[in-house]
């Protein structure tokens, strides 16, 4: 596996040696971890069937669960999806950004039956981080990627985290540091008229409702588990090793703690250890820090991981979401 270092603050990342590298590697149909805004991505050719299969089989996936193809315009989304009236509008709103629109797919898209499992429609999204779109945008081909984590468990927000869990699958990984946002995209379904939230995510329900000038439809995924409507949003996907423990007031004996705001409620003392996802009680910083802090308070071995609770405005929806996968009982 070979490693791209990449400084977003250097004007002329894009013309290292390393990129051409890792463009290859995509055309040829390898696999490689690439970061967005969100989360970093396992990502492959997205038109090609067999290097799809291999996410599949990297991330240990039931194969029903299609992927989201990542695009670098609005303009290449269209080339693959229908978009009604208000996914255009949502489109140019928050795109490039962390939304994710599940549209019915184009009659002469290219993009793999198994990428989308399948499926009539096609999960798109312009990520605004600039290494996922380039990189889109150099192979000339879109970018299948689910989170760059094996399937079931926390997703990756750093180069780190996604080599312990996926070196072995990888070509390339691009490090481009901690993914900003921290949360997966926002997914919202635009296929029968009516827009429908899929999955709380990055973007907050409110902002999108402002620009639809209604109210989003359709239960998030964590209010209604016996009906799924992302195909594979299991009730418990994103799982850490230890039990979490929800809404806590107390910490218990040999609880970690992942608290939030100015007033933890148990002393550093008494928890095994204590990360604060915002001393300030800011729901964007809790957001971004919410997976790296549960790997974390995971790797001290701590049987339970007791969680204060965070309000539902919001990223609080998302996180919130997250967390009550987490410490949904496992299959
Ligand atoms: O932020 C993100 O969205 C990250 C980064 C890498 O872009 N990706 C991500 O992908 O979270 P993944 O595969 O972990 O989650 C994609 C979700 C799945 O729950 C899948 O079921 C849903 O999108 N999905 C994909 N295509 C769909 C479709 N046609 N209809 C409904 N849901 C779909
Ligand atoms: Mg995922």
């Amino acid at each position: 596996m070979q490693r791209w270092t990449v400084d977003l603050d250097q004007e002329d990342w894009r013309d290292d040696p390393q990129a051409r590298g890792v463009v290859a590697a995509i055309l040829a149909g390898e696999l490689v971890a690439i970061p967005t805004e969100t989360v970093y991505g396992l990502a492959a050719d997205a038109t090609n069937g067999l290097a799809c299969a291999k996410i599949y089989e990297a991330k240990g996936r039931p194969q029903f669960n299609p992927l989201i193809s990542h695009l670098p315009s609005f303009e290449a989304a269209q080339q693959h999806g229908i978009f009604d009236e208000d996914a255009c509008r949502l489109a140019e709103a928050f795109w490039p950004g962390p939304l994710t629109i599940v549209v019915p797919k184009q009659a002469g898209s290219t993009i793999s039956d198994l990428a989308t499992a399948g499926l009539d429609t096609v999960a798109l999204r312009v990520p605004s981080g600039p290494v996922m779109r380039f990189l889109s945008e150099t192979s000339g081909v879109p970018l299948a990627a689910p989170s760059a984590n094996i399937s079931g468990r926390v997703s990756t927000t750093t180069a780190d985290e996604v080599a312990r869990d996926l070196e072995g699958a990888l070509s390339f990984i691009v490090d481009a540091g901690p993914c900003p946002v921290g949360i997966e995209s926002t997914i919202v379904a635009c296929v029968d008229g009516t827009p429908r939230l899929l999955r709380p995510g990055g973007l907050a329900r409110e902002e999108i409702e402002r620009v639809l000038g209604r109210a989003l439809e359709g239960a998030s995924p964590a209010a209604n588990p016996e009906a799924p409507q992302a195909p594979g949003m299991l009730t418990s996907h994103y799982a850490p090793n230890a039990r979490m423990r929800l809404n806590a007031d107390e910490v218990r004996d040999a609880e970690a703690l992942l608290s939030f705001g100015a007033h933890p409620v148990g002393a550093a003392e008494t928890a095994v250890a204590e990360i604060n996802l915002s001393p300030s009680g800011d729901l964007a910083e809790a957001a971004a820090r919410l997976f790296s802090a549960m790997r974390e308070l995971d790797r001290t071995g701590a049987e339970t991981i007791c969680v204060q609770s965070i309000p539902m405005t919001g990223l609080g929806e998302a996180i919130n979401d997250r967390l009550q996968r987490a410490a949904a009982p496992r299959p």
